[in-house]
This record gives structure tokens, sequence and C-alpha cells, in this order.
């Protein structure tokens, strides 16, 4: 259909009909009950959201292509004008073949990974008759007491945002319109949703436009300049007001200079919730605020469908205004064929077919082997086939492998750490469970003590389980409960080789485990296919190369603890030991147990030679940054090489570090490769206090490694030719040193 005929169907349109396209209705309402197409829950009983389902125009969280086809038949049996509904859902990390959580596809660094789990829950979930997925989370975050960081790729806005890409082109592809294995992407939560106070979920967040600018939003625009479809908004205020009606978040930033012309839905119940919040009285003033702000899709709560009319009709609000966000609606239900088409690629032979199918499995089951973290390995991984080993703990035999967020998989899917173990093993291991995840019983340790002692290696098997994390998931203890770390100690103290498997949804605070354990492996939550990818992990099948993207701290007490943080005034490694007043814990280092990059792999690799093409970085000009990295281990790896840049005199503070390149480098035993990047001016830009994006002249330093941690750098200097601004106009010159503009 041509825009100009979404024109004449905007015009043809009563006001109900436009506020139920601004409408979504939630699909445990749609058949509570009867079973029948109809709209119960907070819609109920509404003289526009009557039985026939007009006051919505879009519906979340069904799913299944019969069902789909079937709600979708009646909706357009009924409705005057035929515009199709819009299918949406959560699919977060996979549909039913679910990938690891979004916090372990981060550890994988592998853009092609991420992208291809994306296709794969797009195909599944397409097939299955959706349209949208709420998807990638790009929030930022850097605080492991809130349950969401696991729908986060981690704490650094540069890796965020290449992988926010690599997401939406996997659930987008080229062609919404004719390729129907696709999903229009829904990039969330806008904005700075992930940094809520004292991590605590849906609390308010305040921070200065130059920090939000800088990090909170780099994903967000990488996401949208990939051509992500929809926005979200976020529960959580921004300089005061709620995201969901701030119109300087929505209007001024979102539409005017980020450029979004998509569509922009609230989170659940977010409009309704600006009463809570304390900035409108009741659903009407909410709706007010919501249109006025530019939201398009109220989810859940039925302020539009009450309000927009009556409202227009009096005047509050310009009737303009609710065309435009018509307009968007429809453009997206235009782009996704549904007017051609709308059972778009609901099919229920191909869903039976593609979904968990051989290839998917295959995908998940690499993918998450790439995402586990090695964090500590004394020398007693990997595993010998032949080894009389005894698996323990609460994980041993659980299926609760997929984390939060994994509404659509199946337990009886999963694969355990059982069943994975024991497709490796000659000989049976003995199975014992220890503890539950939160309380032990003193038979339950003592049958673990007994097979453990017949063992030659003891794996453990323990974390969180995923009701932990996730939404509404925070929390102020982020050790493993006490039943756990008490299984540690007494197995420990057997002598035996003890090597832990975590499996949790945000960094864990891990004394009483990593002091204890002879290797620890952090799979987060593995999914579909966790077992065998832990297995293959522990016996060398792949070898472990995933890297952390979010800091572990030492404890609690260090958070927010990451590594693009500033020096300080006091810089507490600048300053001796013995004098008291530097910037740093009297009980605690300042720097986290592991660092953002960290992860070890069964290769040594080593770095030397690091060089750069140049000391000198003219205006427009690159440097080319070099490193020859060499695989001293005896058998094959893959290395992720990272590139870190620090701007050594600012007009604002700096970061001690930040990411700016990464590369991924597979060795053979023995072999080097030099791995070369190009830094160019782009990477040295920053916002300054005015909030100008732009460079100063002067002193950097660059620096490659293995992690945030262990790097080595070399000097440069920037020499733009600069503006030079005089009472006659400007003239250009070239100024080297410290001058900037
Ligand atoms: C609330 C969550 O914050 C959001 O991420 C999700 O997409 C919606 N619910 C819909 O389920």
């Amino acid at each position: 259909m041509n825009e100009s005929k979404l024109h004449d169907l905007i015009n043809s349109m009563t006001l109900e009909e436009k506020a139920a396209q601004m409408s979504q209705v939630v699909s445990s309402f749609l058949h509570e009950g009867s079973g029948e197409e109809k709209i119960t829950g907070p819609f109920a009983g509404m003289e526009v959201a009557n039985e026939d389902m007009s006051g919505s125009g879009s519906v979340l969280g069904a799913s299944g292509a019969d069902d789909l086809r079937t709600i979708q038949r009646a909706y357009l049996e009924r409705s005057r004008l035929g515009i199709p509904l819009l299918f949406m859902a959560d699919v977060i990390h996979g549909y039913k073949t679910v990938f690891p959580v979004p916090l372990a596809l981060g550890c994988t660094w592998d853009t092609e990974a991420v992208e291809k789990s994306a296709a794969i829950a797009a195909k599944e979930a397409a097939a299955a008759g959706l349209h949208v997925t709420f998807s990638p989370m790009v929030d930022l975050v850097r605080d492991p007491r809130w349950g969401r960081v696991m729908e986060s790729t981690g704490e650094d806005p540069y890796l965020n945002g290449v992988l926010a890409r690599a997401f939406v082109r996997g659930y987008q592809g080229d062609d919404l319109k004719n390729d129907q294995s696709k999903l229009a992407a829904c990039v969330k939560h806008f904005a700075a949703y992930g940094a809520p106070e004292g991590g605590r979920d849906y609390n308010t967040v305040d921070m200065s436009r130059r920090q939000l600018m800088e990090y909170y939003l780099p994903a967000y625009e990488a996401a949208l300049d990939e051509g992500a479809e929809l926005v979200m908004t976020a529960f959580n205020t921004v300089e005061g007001i709620p995201a969901t009606g701030n119109k300087w978040l929505m209007r001024d930033l979102l539409r005017k200079e980020m450029g979004f012309d998509g569509v922009l839905i609230s989170d659940w119940g977010a409009v309704q919730e600006m009463i809570p919040h304390g900035v409108a009285a009741d659903n009407r003033e909410a709706a007010i605020k919501a249109v006025t702000a530019g939201l398009d899709i109220e989810m859940m709560t039925p302020c539009y469908i009450q309000h927009v009319k009556t409202l227009v009709e009096e005047n509050v609000i310009q009737e303009a205004l609710i065309d435009e966000a018509v307009l968007r609606i429809l453009k997206l239900k235009n782009k996704l064929g549904l007017f051609e088409n709308p059972y778009r690629g609901a099919d229920r032979e191909l869903e039976e077919t593609v979904t968990l199918s051989d290839v998917h499995r295959q995908a998940a089951r690499d993918t998450a082997a790439k995402s586990c973290v090695l964090l500590k390995n004394d020398g007693v991984l990997p595993l010998r086939k032949d080894r009389n080993i005894a698996l323990i703990g609460p994980f041993a035999e659980s299926t609760d492998l997929m984390g939060p967020w994994s509404i659509f998989g199946a337990e009886e899917d999963v694969v355990s750490v059982r069943t994975g173990i024991c497709g490796k093993l000659d000989i049976e291991p003995a199975v014992e469970k220890g503890c539950d995840i939160e309380v032990i019983s003193f038979e339950q340790l003592e049958a673990a003590v007994e097979a453990a002692k017949k063992a030659e290696v003891v794996v453990l098997a323990l974390g969180e389980h995923s009701e932990m994390s996730g939404e509404a998931g925070s929390r102020t203890k982020i050790k493993l409960p006490d039943a756990q770390l008490q299984l540690v100690s007494e197995l420990r103290k057997l002598g035996k080789p003890l090597v832990t498997v975590l499996f949790n949804g945000r960094p864990l605070d891990l004394h009483g485990v990593i002091d204890e354990s002879d290797a620890v492996l952090e799979a987060w939550y593995p999914g579909t296919e966790a077992g065998h990818a832990v297995a293959d992990l522990l016996f060398g099948d792949t070898n472990p190369s995933g890297k952390l993207t979010m800091s572990f701290p030492h404890s609690v007490g260090q958070v927010p603890v990451y590594y693009n943080s500033f020096t300080t005034g006091r810089p507490h490694n600048q300053i001796p030991s013995e004098y008291r007043f530097a910037s740093k814990y009297l009980d605690a280092p300042n720097e986290p147990l592991f660092p953002f990059g960290f992860g070890l792999s069964y290769s040594e690799f080593t770095y030397s030679n690091v060089a750069l093409s140049s000391e000198m970085m003219e205006e427009s000009g690159t440097i080319r940054v070099s490193v020859d990295v060499q695989n001293t281990g005896a058998v094959a790896g893959e290395e992720t090489v990272q590139m870190y840049v620090r701007d050594l005199v600012g007009e604002v503070v700096r970061p001690v570090k930040e990411l700016k390149g990464f590369r991924k480098v597979h060795l053979e035993p023995g072999e080097t490769k030099q791995v070369v990047f190009e830094l160019d001016e782009e990477s040295l830009k920053y916002y300054h206090s005015d909030l100008t994006y732009t460079y100063d002249a002067g002193e950097f330093v660059v620096s490659v490694g293995p992690d945030s941690r262990n790097t080595e750098g070399r000097r440069f200097t920037y020499s733009p030719a600069i503006r030079v601004r005089s009472a006659v106009g400007e003239h250009t010159t070239r100024v080297y040193g410290e001058e900037r503009f």
C-alpha cells in the first residue's frame, strides 16, 4: 500500500478507531476464560473495547501459527476498515530454541554468532505468527544488584552498540515485507533503564545529560542506525520526568536529534504508572502527557482507549498528534506486508519443522560454548574422559538453564549438565544434588560427600535459580546462597580437584567459590543446549573463548565498579599506600575481582610488538595500531584482542580506558598473527561540556591487550587543523600540541 493510501485510511477512521490503533491488549486478557477472542482485564467492558476487539490494534504475548491466524481472522471479519492486528512478544534470546541470555551472548564478542541467534529466533517466531519482538534490550549496566543485567550485553557503550546492530540485523534482515522469516525489532528501554538507584528495579534514574549521551545512548543510536523499527520507553524517570511522559526525551532527543521516525511503544502499564510516579492525577492526565510526549502505542493500560477521543473533541489534544501516531503504526503494518497478507509468516507446518531443528540446536550449542567464561583454571581443566567424576550441586540435573525471558522455551527441551556430561564419559558419573538452591540438609550433604570421596574429580554445578534475576529480580546480596557456599567448603575439605560451573544471571561476588575451586567456569544461563555446551568445554572438545562484558566485583560494597571510570583527583595507584587521603576503600581494592574483557582459554596467548604506524594523527587521518599475538599453548584457540584509548587531557574528565575496537583471532598452537586496528579521529570524539560531540587535540594513549586490565599502551598526538575564530571571520591553521577548540 502506498503512503497516500495510508493517509486516506486515516482520514476515514473514527477517533475510536484511531485510539484503538494506539492501544495494545495483552493476550492473556484476550483469551481469558472463554477461549474466545474477547477482551477482559483492564480493557474489559469498555464501550470501545467490546467483544469485537476494536479497542486494540496490536496484541502482546500471543503466539502459535494456528492461534494467531484464528485471532486475526476473527478480528478482520468484524473490523470495519480491515486493518490487521500486529502481534508482538518478548523473543529475547531465542524463541523455542533458547540461546544464552543476552549478557552471555555479549561475552561471545562474536557479532556473527549474535546475529545468527537473532535470525534463528526470528525464523521460529515468525513461523509462529509473530511480527515484532521486544528486543534488543540495549541498556548499559553497571550494577549487578539489578536483576535485568542478564538482559543487557554489558557495561561498555561501544560493545553494546556493535552487538545492538547485530541483533537488529539478525531479527529484521533487509526486507521485512518480502522476507517473512523476519521480525521488526523494538529496541528498549528508552532511556537509561539500566541505571536505577541502588540496583532496585523500576527505581529512579538520575544522571547528567553528558553521562546519558556518552554512555547510555550510543547503543540505542546504533540500533536505530541499523534500522530498528520500534522503540520502547522505560519505566524510570529521566531528569525527574517518567520516560513515558518525557517530551524532551522522546520528541526532542529521540525524534528530532536522533531522527527516529518509527513506532514508540510504552513499556507494560507505563502510561498509567505516571499516576503513582506522581506526575498525573488520573488516566486522563496520563494520556495527555504520553500523547504530548509523542508516545504512539500504550501497552496494557487503557488511558488512551478511554480518553483520546474526548481529549480531541474537547480540543485538549490536537487531532494531528493522534494522526501522526496512527500513521507511524500503519506504516509499520504496511512495511511488514500485513495489508497484503495479514497472516504473514504464520504457518503451522513450517513452525513445526523449523522450531528446535537440529540446525538451530547446533547453533545454540556453539553459541552457548562461546558465551561461557573460564574464570580460573589451575590446570584441572580440560577433564579427561576416562576420569571417575562426581557431579554435584543443585544444577547437576536441573533444566532451569534457559534463564529469565525465555517464555516460549520449554524445560523439557533443555539438555541438563548431567545429560551433557554423560554423553562424554565412558563411566557414568555419580550424581548428587548436595543442596537445594537456598537450603541444605544433612542428608544431602552427606550423600554428596560420600559421592565425592569415591571420585577422582568433583564437578560442582551451582548458581541462582532463574527467578533470582530478570525483571523485578533485584538483590542486595550477590553471593551464592549460604547453602551452596557450605557445600563448596565441605567438599573442599576432601582435597579432590574441584571444578565449579556457575549458572546465574548477574556478576556475583565469588568469594567462597573462586578461592575454594581449582577451576571456575561462568556458564550464565546457556539455553536449550546448556548441558552439551558445558560438557564440550569441560572436556576440551571446545576451547573456552568467552570474555566478560561486565566486571565482577570483589563485593557488593564496590558496586558500581566498571572499567571505564575516571581516575579522580586522588588516584589511589599514584599516591603512596601509607598516605590515607587517596580515593580508595580501607577494606577492599578499588579494582573488581575480574575486569571487563577478562576470560581464560586452554591456550596461552602472548602479546608482543605493540606498535603504531605514527606517533602523530592528523586531521581526518588514521593511525595503524598493531600487535603480535601468539598461541604459546598446546591447543588451538580463539582470542579476543581488545584496543582501548585514553585522552590524557580532555576538556572534561576522560575515562582511564575506553574500548574502541576488538578482533577475534583463531590461532593454532605456536601460530602468531599480527592484529591490526585502524584508529581514526571518530574514536577520539566525546561529548564536551556544551554537549558538542568533538575531539581534543593533544596526547592520547592507545593500548591493546587480552582484557581491560592487562594492556600495553603507546602514546600519540592528535593534531588537527584548528579553526581560529576571529572578529573578521574564520580561518584554518595547523597547531600542534595542547591547543584545542
Ligand atoms: C515489561 C518489560 O520491562 C519489557 O521489557 C517487556 O518487553 C514488556 N514487559 C512486555 O512483556
